[in-house]
């Protein structure tokens, strides 16, 4: 796709952000309701489903399996569960859009079936590395073909027989993690995986919540395959990585007090949090309170003074989905920050630590990116046309800088912000940021 089709954001300098606001659903639990109550026996009902362009692909590639789904109807989703050997053959190939996250976990969980699927994605997904699950599947004895530098489309067969595996994880990355436990799930024996560093534990959290034993042990999980799935109640909090927007607009643009509901506060998930704090934002968690096995609270943000920090290299993980709008928080910040060990953000959805650090230059701002991060030097942030790469998080990301901008700001670029975020630029201008789209 060319860097300047399809939708703009175009956003005038100033505002401030006022109000109470719940913002979509959370991505990644959106996901694994569809994939868990598929292959749960019963009926398992969903609140809060993300109605975006990713978790709805997954939902397609269920049906497609011959998965009966009702909704999604103002996020009810209804979910007539198969059991775990209960997916029949699509008659074409599963096509999962951009979603990473499909594609990652459907390669685990496909690994076992009896029938042969191909996986296929937009040109950001076909390009992202999935040697990461096809090698440790092919250990569990998996059949996978991919492009020969590891890229999709993926063609699994079917009728292979897995065994379980110990698998230490080279990269931090609950992709990984998920999609060998959810081989693991058809394996012989136990499978295993060890993490470098706590990544997002929602499988783990949610397996267990259908009924199947997970065990922890430090930074080891395990389960044993073979077991089956019990259908359940699942409630998607808002999701923080879609609060975050907000968090950093509301904190760098004065005069702000904003409210949001009902967020995912999960610890693998509050990285975002932890070091807006320690730039000086001030956020409150309010009416804390656990709902369908995950933490969820109100956050208050009011606009603060940030300063730069080096960010902390244990937070990285934790905060992994939402570096492109806390450049945005750096940019605003008084003196430097420094980012390291994110070496990461340069296979998400673009490369986007240079995606951000180009936007950021085309701003005005001095952001100098690095290996493995990105070093930003706080100051004004001007005007101009910067492109998203067809990033959801990045359109998001600039549209937030128009809060402090001294000219508007135009983003290439924006038609992938329904992939996590359906309605994020009416939101947005209600709560009082001056952004219009324009086809
Ligand atoms: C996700 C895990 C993360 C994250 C992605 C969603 C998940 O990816 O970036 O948006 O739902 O498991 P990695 O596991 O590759 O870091």
């Amino acid at each position: 796709m060319n860097k300047m089709s399809g939708l703009k954001f175009k956003v005038q300098p100033g505002g401030r952000l006022q109000g109470t606001i719940r913002v979509p659903g959370d991505k990644s639990i959106s996901h694994r309701s569809i994939m868990f109550g598929s292959l749960a026996e019963g009926t398992t009902e969903v609140s809060g489903f993300l109605q975006g362009d990713d978790s709805l692909a997954t939902l397609n590639a269920f049906r497609q399996m011959g998965v009966e789904i009702e909704g999604p109807i103002d996020g009810k989703v209804t979910i007539h569960g198969v059991g775990m050997d209960g997916l029949t053959r699509p008659d074409a190939p599963l096509y999962l859009g951009n979603s990473g996250t499909s594609m990652r976990l459907l390669s685990g969980l496909l690994a076992g079936q009896k029938f042969d699927v191909t996986l296929a994605g937009d040109e950001s997904l076909s390009g992202r590395p999935m040697g990461r699950v096809i090698n440790p599947l092919g250990e569990m004895g998996a059949e996978i073909r991919s492009n020969s530098d590891g890229t999709a489309p993926l063609q699994i067969s079917g009728g292979a027989e897995l065994k379980g595996i110990d698998y230490e994880m080279p990269m931090a990355s609950a992709q990984v993690k998920s999609s060998l436990l959810l081989a693991g799930l058809y394996a012989d024996g136990d499978t295993c995986v060890t993490e470098p560093a706590p990544t997002r534990d929602h499988t783990e959290r949610m397996l267990t919540g259908f009924g199947v034993e997970v065990k922890r042990d430090s930074n080891k999980v395990c389960l044993s395959g073979g077991g089956s799935l019990k259908a359940t109640k699942v409630d998607v909090p808002a999701d923080i990585s879609s609060a975050a927007f907000f968090l950093v607009g509301a904190s760098i643009a004065d005069g702000s007090d904003l409210t949001l509901q009902h967020v995912g506060m999960n610890p693998t998930r509050i990285g975002v949090i932890n070091i807006l704090r320690e730039m000086g934002a001030n956020i409150e968690v309010l009416n804390e309170r656990i709902s369908g096995g995950e933490p969820v609270a109100d956050l208050r943000v009011q606009s603060a003074p940030l300063h730069g920090i080096e960010i902390p290299v244990d937070q990285v993980p934790l905060a992994i989905d939402e570096f492109p709008v806390l450049f945005v928080a750096a940019a605003c910040a008084d003196g430097e920050t420094t980012l390291t060990g994110a070496e990461e953000l340069r296979v998400k959805e673009s490369d986007r630590i240079q995606v951000m650090a180009d936007g950021l230059t085309t701003l005005g701002v001095d952001a100098r990116p690095t290996p493995d991060g990105v070093v930003i030097q706080g100051g004004n942030i001007g005007g101009g046309t910067v492109y998203s790469h067809h990033d959801h998080r990045i359109s998001m990301s600039f549209a937030m800088a128009g809060l402090r901008a001294t000219a508007p700001i135009e983003i290439e670029g924006c038609d992938n912000v329904n992939t996590s975020f359906p309605g994020f630029a009416s939101l947005a201008s209600g709560a009082g940021l001056h952004i219009e789209e324009e086809l």
